[in-house]
């Protein structure tokens, strides 16, 4: 679609609904009715479109610059990690939930990787495509509200790449705690929303400088934060809310050409190609809707910030980190209580 064709979209892949009888029919779930009008009309700003499913007001747009942007940095991320898909030690998983799915990219590869396992995404926008792998299907659904899964259900949850997305994380993984089963796994990866480089030979007020700024503001205004792998936040999350056995693999993602190895050297050129594609939409719905810029001070800063990337000499990258952990193995989760507790119960 182009930026400036109608904010509506066709319904897209069907819901599947799993009817082999192992009690895992996605039609017993209320976020699988067909998609409303509401859902489909995009909200639009300056000719960029964002989801309209619920008020959680999620900050990158969803038309097709920017899900482009998206599945480059899957690649760029298979690429920066020899190909791999995951990193928690998987033994045979069946039930897999895609957090936050986007374009569905990795939840297909994860389906066809593995046939026998059914892969579940789920996102705010419905921007993934009509034909998919049988085993893997896609709902429209917001991961901050309650979960209408069956707990103790998932062998694998996969919260990727979703700073500024969630105001509640120890929530999010605690529901993902009681959604996993017992020796299930959790792995959130995420990156930084802080530019750094390695040579100082940028004034302090630079534009990359700014950028950060505008990012910590933006989360410190709207809740959420863009930074929750900073002090491996999130792995003290997943520790809080009882997962074991909790690792984190922690990297950096070169930005441009500067790299002397000849893979990061490519990761660094998807980067940078990524940087500069994805960069209005970064900015615009925090810059005009949250910080209060106008439309043409984006353009002006978005302009300003591609140069600067461009330039080898300053050595830029962000950080990433990828943590998981584990679900103790004798842990089911407590069904929750229909009745209240008699007086004195605990
Ligand atoms: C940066 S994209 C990452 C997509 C995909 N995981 C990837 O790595 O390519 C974040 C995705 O999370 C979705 N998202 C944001 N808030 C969400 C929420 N509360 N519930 C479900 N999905 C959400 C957005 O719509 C967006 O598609």
């Amino acid at each position: 679609m182009s930026d400036d064709s109608p904010a509506e979209h066709e319904q897209p892949n069907p819901i599947v609904s799993d009817d082999d009888g192992d009690g895992f029919d996605l039609d017993d779930h209320a976020s699988t009715s067909s998609l409303d009008s509401t859902t489909m009309k995009y909200r639009e700003i300056h000719g960029r479109t964002f989801q309209s499913y619920s008020d959680a007001n999620y900050w990158r747009p969803n038309d097709d610059k920017q899900n482009d942007v998206l599945d480059m940095g899957y690649h760029m991320m298979r690429l920066l990690h020899n190909d791999k898909l995951f990193f928690a030690p998987l033994h045979n998983p069946q039930r897999v939930l895609d957090v936050g799915t986007g374009t569905g990219i990795w939840a297909m590869d994860f389906a066809d990787e593995f046939p026998s396992a059914s892969v579940i995404g789920i996102d705010l926008s419905p921007i993934q495509p009509h034909w998919v792998p049988p085993n893997a299907s896609f709902q429209v659904m917001d991961a901050s509200e309650s979960w209408t899964f069956g707990e103790n259900t998932f062998d694998y949850i996969h919260p990727f790449f979703s700073y500024g997305a969630i105001a509640d994380w120890p929530s999010l993984f605690r529901k993902a705690f009681n959604h996993l089963k017992p020796g299930g796994w959790i792995e959130h990866a995420d990156f930084s929303a802080e530019i750094e480089w390695e040579r100082s030979c940028l004034p302090t007020d630079n534009i990359l400088s700014l950028g950060n700024k505008f990012f910590r503001d933006a989360g410190r205004i709207t809740g959420k934060t863009s930074h929750p792998i900073e002090n491996q936040q999130n792995a003290t999350w997943m520790k809080d809310v009882g997962f074991i056995k909790v690792h984190v693999k922690e990297y950096d993602v070169l930005i441009g050409q500067w790299p002397t190895n000849e893979r990061l050297k490519e990761v660094g050129v998807w980067n940078l190609e990524i940087c500069k594609m994805g960069m209005e939409g970064y900015g615009l719905q925090l810059g005009t809707q949250i910080l209060g810029h106008t439309f043409e001070e984006i353009q002006v800063m978005c302009a300003e910030a591609r140069e600067t990337l461009k330039k080898p000499l300053f050595h830029t990258f962000y950080r990433g980190s990828t943590a998981y952990a584990q679900k103790p193995a004798g842990r089911l989760t407590d069904a929750p209580r229909t009745q209240p507790a008699p007086d004195g119960e605990a």
